[in-house]
């Protein structure tokens, strides 16, 4: 696993847990933050957004999609952090989204933030036989 300095996974952290207060999930009542470290060295935030046909914007790709906004499509994702309820990593299609701009090899870390146990694996751990563009 690409090694993430402790000071800075812990700024990754604090940013989910932060953004995770602006989720809009009136329906599931499962709120989410995602805090994204770009390859540029910056700092992300996503949270879950919600509507009334179901229709849900998921923090990790609402925190991908800000860092595409920024620094456009060439960017890349060298770790994400999630702050959840309970030990639950990313879902399967955001583990496909981070896929999108990151080296299997990269961090995902996820923080159960009622008790503050973190979880750490790297993306090819999580998504092992990925499909990438390269094989369409
Ligand atoms: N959710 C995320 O934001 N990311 C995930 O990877 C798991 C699920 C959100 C979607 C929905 O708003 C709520 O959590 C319950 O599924
Ligand atoms: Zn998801």
């Amino acid at each position: 696993m690409l090694d993430l300095e402790g000071e800075l996974e812990k700024r990754l952290l604090i940013a989910a847990r932060k953004v995770r207060q602006n989720a809009y999930a009136p329906y599931s009542k499962f709120q989410v933050g995602a805090a994204v470290l770009s390859s540029a060295n910056n700092i992300y935030v996503g949270c879950n957004v919600e509507n009334v046909i179901y229709h849900v914007l998921h923090a990790e790709k609402n925190a991908i999609g800000n860092m595409v906004a920024n620094e456009g499509s060439g960017a890349k994702i060298h770790a994400m952090v999630i702050s959840v309820k309970g030990d639950i990593p990313p879902c399967g299609p955001c583990r496909q989204d981070i896929a999108e701009f990151a080296e299997p090899s990269i961090p995902i870390i996820w923080e159960n933030y009622e008790i503050h146990k973190v979880s750490r694996a790297t993306l090819g751990e999580l998504l092992p036989s990925v499909f990438t563009k390269e094989q369409l």
